[in-house]
């Protein structure tokens, strides 16, 4: 739940009701042209939306200079950022052989290891010319090395599961798995700021979707309840499975599961609990290995772990753990497995070293350090922002932090003003978040280092200060701050 004052919302609606109001108007003349220019092929139906894309054309397109910026090096603590200019007034932009040097507030390199890395990288390297970039074959034709194994192996221990399975992607992870877990006469409750990959599984499987206030224990068991008693559609007959799927870090909004209960509930109502540890395997917990060790949760309570290798571990694709005989399903049924290529041996090989680091198997105590070194940086920068008088997110420990920007107009405003004094900042807006609730979205990284920590913070205050976006002034009076907030969930 996120409070917003009373006139930062309404200057928002004020923003949006403009912006909407000039793009009709652009719209409307735009459309008298077109009929009269009339270029489109006879009897076929526009291929790419006509009018339906109107807050792409008149509200992203004057900001996507803010967006998808080139970067021409490694996504470690500074990297660098192409410059590119426009002569249309960014509609479209081009790229100068000019870059800058920038520091880098955005990757999901928490650990580190997306940059070059003394123990992964030669690894990674004699890999790469053993086995070549790609097995060009599925896991069950000649796709699965003996990497594929070992890494399964290792990602089931790592978690603490029986089995694992991986997948060359994240996103197909949750997009192709929960169709094979679920399907019609099954019902999956959903929080309702889950990523869009579960959100696309889960309509992918054709079983009934129902949703709970994000993080709310309490509406979940309202929900578990409710459906229980109704039971399917029209029939009412009992939902054949029940699944609920959850995330360990919230990617938008930094905030932790409360997974001790959510997990409570789901034993009370014997539903399975899905849990997307995407943000939080191998950034959060004593020795990495995420919020279920972070918060004092059995995996055995956990039914189906799902994890990411794209954060933590500086490489790509995703894995799902479980027991032995739920991985097996998964590799007789899964079309993932079947179908796709198998996950790219030197970017398995980045996983397995990265793994032995944290675990101090290359025999360095780098693993420790990383893990205690996010941490600190992550509450260090939390609490300075805070202090400053943001409006920051999430919670303590998670390396996520969102600032509130809230005005459409502050999006740009902030991220240009940051990328001047060479901090590369991520901002977020509709639709990956509410329409009023657009923020930036800083990851910290242990490569950052104290220095790097205090540029950002100085160049973050100041901006901040020009932009206007210290909605919570230093020491906030408790009493002030509670009058004249609205809600938005
Ligand atoms: C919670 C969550 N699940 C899944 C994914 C998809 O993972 P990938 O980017 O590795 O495809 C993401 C990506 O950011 C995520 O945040
Ligand atoms: C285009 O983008 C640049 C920054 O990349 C910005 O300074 C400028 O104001 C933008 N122009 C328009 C018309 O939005
Ligand atoms: C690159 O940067 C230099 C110095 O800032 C500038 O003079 C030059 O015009 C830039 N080149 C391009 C292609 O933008």
């Amino acid at each position: 739940m996120i409070t917003i004052p009373y006139l930062t919302a309404l200057s928002t609606y004020f923003s949006y009701g403009l912006l909407f109001a000039f793009g009709q108007f652009r719209d409307f003349f735009r459309k008298i042209f077109d009929w009269w220019r009339s270029s489109d092929l006879q009897g076929y139906a526009p291929i790419c939306l006509g009018l339906e894309d109107f807050y792409t054309r008149r509200l992203y397109l004057r900001i996507q200079d803010c967006f998808g910026r080139p970067i021409s090096s490694a996504p470690d603590a500074w990297f660098d950022v192409v410059e590119r200019y426009s002569n249309d007034n960014n509609k479209t932009l081009k790229r100068t052989t000019n870059k800058s040097k920038c520091l880098n507030l955005g990757s999901y390199n928490y650990l580190g290891f997306a940059a070059a890395d003394e123990y992964c990288t030669p690894r990674v390297i004699e890999t790469l010319k053993k086995f070549s970039p790609s097995t060009c074959s599925s896991r069950v034709d000649g796709g699965t090395t003996t990497l594929h194994n070992e890494l399964e192996e290792n990602v089931a221990a790592f978690v603490g599961k029986p089995a694992a399975i991986v997948f060359g992607m994240g996103y197909v992870t949750n997009s192709a798995i929960l169709p094979v877990l679920i399907g019609k006469g099954g019902l999956v409750i959903s929080d309702s700021l889950n990523h869009n990959s579960i959100v696309s599984g889960a309509r992918g499987s054709r079983a009934t979707i129902k949703v709970f206030q994000h993080n709310t224990p309490s509406h979940l068991e309202k929900v578990l309840r409710e459906q229980i008693a109704e039971g399917q559609p029209r029939t009412h007959r009992p939902w054949k499975k029940i699944i609920v799927v959850v995330e360990g870090i919230y990617s938008m909004e930094g905030e932790l599961c409360i997974l001790p209960e959510i997990v409570a509930v789901c034993k009370k109502y014997k539903a399975y609990i899905y849990l997307d540890e995407a943000h939080s395997i191998g950034a959060v917990g004593k020795t990495g290995r995420g919020v279920c060790e972070l918060l004092g949760v059995d995996t055995a309570d956990v039914d189906v772990m799902m994890g990411t290798f794209t954060k933590s571990f500086g490489s790509c694709g995703g894995y799902i753990a479980g027991s032995k005989e739920l991985i097996q399903y998964l590799k007789y049924t899964c079309p993932a497995h079947l179908y796709a290529t198998s996950i790219s041996p030197p970017a398995a090989e980045q996983i397995m070293s990265a793994i032995k680091v944290i675990l101090g198997e290359d025999g360095s105590n780098r693993g420790a350090q990383k893990l205690a070194r996010i941490r600190e940086n992550s509450n260090f920068f939390r609490s300075e922002l805070q202090k400053m008088g943001f409006e920051v997110l999430g919670d303590n420990d998670s390396p996520v932090m969102p600032i509130m920007l809230y005005n459409p107009a502050k999006i740009p405003a902030f991220s240009r003003e940051c990328l001047k004094h060479n901090v590369a900042v991520v901002t977020v807006a509709f639709p990956a978040t509410p329409l009023l609730l657009a923020r930036a979205r800083i990851c910290i990284s242990a490569s950052h280092t104290k220095e790097d920590l205090l540029k950002a913070l100085e160049v973050i205050g100041s901006v901040g200060d020009l932009v206007g976006i210290k909605y919570f002034p230093a020491e906030p009076n408790k009493l002030q701050k509670e009058e004249g907030m609205i809600k938005e969930d």
